[in-house]
């Protein structure tokens, strides 16, 4: 099948080069032209296991093209994919001017069928806007001709974006018309050959699904935070408490890590997007008020625990934090909770050495030269004549240290352990201070 993707970021560029993997002809389109030169050029933006190799392969195949050209692009695809940025607006809802300016192009210029394909998370009632869109753009120049408007949310997590997209648990799709619904069977068969996997179902509640789910997870990572704070008061460990309740299969283990908050492109903009939406329908979602402003508080709480330690003021003082992405295996720091912690030591007086596996280019672009912070590209130096050690984000790497020499690097023997990677009484044991998160 031909298919254009509109929007090379994480998801338009994984579903690209996977549909492209799976044998299509597939030109991504961007209007940024240096992130199409660097693609056209072999290169790729972003940092995701897997991704750069069925680029290069597809590529080198033909299957896989990119451009600027958004005349070719609306030409080449009877499929055209949206998967433009929705940033949140000042008020929390979604931004759909990219969505819509990509659904004009589209009814400006094609010449035939299509199906146009919302792959951006976008709140309900989105596809009905594009499909108004390209129906006014092709009654201005009194075209008729017949397209359908499908919506595709994308569940894939940053650092198994290719697994999760070439394995979905599920694929959820939402259409109103049958032309629409045969050519996403066609296009989705070779991802589903051992059972079906598709779910299909209108448009809006397809809309919905995407935001219910990720609304859903941050609700058990804040309901576990605040729990873990608990159970710090009470003298509880959360790690027994999520073993204790993940055994019951109607809760299950996965998603009920304590720890210093969530951050990332999705879960914080689309649990506001959906309050946002809630308060346009008349409908108050309380429970995920509370889910943002749990996890607001929890990025906080590593700040809490060194002040507690190490009193108020922080001038003199200087910290060694691993972890700058938000999760591991990608570079993405958005919303990431090393920026508030960070900030929050600047802002005090303390100096801060900060080494992460990936994103220190990342990291030189959102602090710029801030004042007092070091980005060491080693994970051992960064702990020299620390005060202590600060684990931001749960990297494979920073599991199982060598605490000897941990111990001697480090001033002070401290660790704050934002992710309980670390056993309490292991540490103890060893003679460190540990702070875990609700242990
Ligand atoms: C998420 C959804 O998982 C994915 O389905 C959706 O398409 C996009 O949003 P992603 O943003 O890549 O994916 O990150 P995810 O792996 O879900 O982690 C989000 C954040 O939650 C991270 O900061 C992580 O550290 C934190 N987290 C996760 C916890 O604090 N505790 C947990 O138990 C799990």
């Amino acid at each position: 099948m031909k298919i254009t993707v509109v929007g090379t970021g994480y998801v338009g560029l994984v579903t690209g080069a996977c549909l492209a993997e799976m044998g299509n002809d597939v030109l991504c389109l961007d209007v940024n032209p240096e992130k199409i030169r660097v693609l056209q050029e072999g290169g790729v933006p972003i940092h995701e296991p897997g991704l750069d190799k069925i680029i290069a392969s597809n590529v080198a195949a033909g299957r896989l093209h990119f451009t600027t050209d958004i005349d070719q692009a609306v030409a080449f695809g009877t499929a055209q994919f949206i998967a433009v940025g929705t940033p949140p607006d000042e008020d929390g809802s979604a931004d759909l001017q990219y969505v819509l300016e990509a659904a004009k192009n589209i009814g400006r210029r094609m010449n035939e069928y299509k199906v146009v394909i919302d792959k951006s998370t976008v709140p309900v009632g989105t596809a009905d806007k594009v499909r108004a869109a390209i129906a006014e753009e092709l009654s201005a120049r009194c075209a008729v001709i017949d397209y359908s408007v499908v919506s595709n949310p994308e569940f894939l997590k940053e650092g198994s974006a290719v697994d999760d997209f070439m394995k979905p648990d599920r694929i959820v799709v939402g259409a109103d018309d049958e032309r629409g619904i045969t050519l996403m069977k066609a296009l989705y068969a070779p991802f589903q050959r051992n059972h079906d996997k598709l779910v299909l179902m209108d448009v809006r509640s397809a809309e919905l699904t995407k935001y219910a789910a990720n609304a859903m997870l941050a609700t058990r990572i804040s309901f576990m935070n605040e729990l873990a704070l608990l159970a710090e008061k009470l003298g509880a460990d959360i790690e027994l408490v999520r073993r204790g309740i993940g055994s019951d299969p109607r809760i299950g283990y996965h998603f009920l890590y304590a720890g210093c908050g969530y951050g990332g492109s999705c879960f914080p903009k689309d649990v506001k997007a959906l309050i946002r939406s809630g308060e346009e329908a008349g409908q108050t979602l309380r429970v995920l008020q509370s889910v943002e402003e749990a996890n607001d508080a929890q990025k906080r709480v590593l700040t809490e625990k060194i002040c507690k330690r190490f009193g108020e003021d922080l001038k003199g003082r200087h910290f060694a934090v691993w972890g700058l992405a938000f999760k591991p295996n990608t570079d993405d720091m958005r919303e990431a909770t090393s920026r508030v912690l960070i900030g929050d030591l600047l802002a005090r007086g303390a100096t801060v050495a900060a080494y992460d596996p990936v994103a220190h280019e990342e990291a030189h672009r959102v602090f710029g030269d801030a004042q007092g912070l070091e980005l060491i590209r080693s994970q051992t130096d960064v702990l020299r004549k620390a005060d202590a050690l600060i684990v931001v984000t749960e990297w494979k790497e920073f599991r199982c240290p060598d605490f000897v020499e941990l111990k001697q690097l480090l001033r002070t023997p401290v660790v704050f352990d934002g992710r309980n990677l670390y056993e309490p009484s292991e540490l103890r044991a060893l003679g460190f201070e540990h702070y875990p998160i609700g242990r």
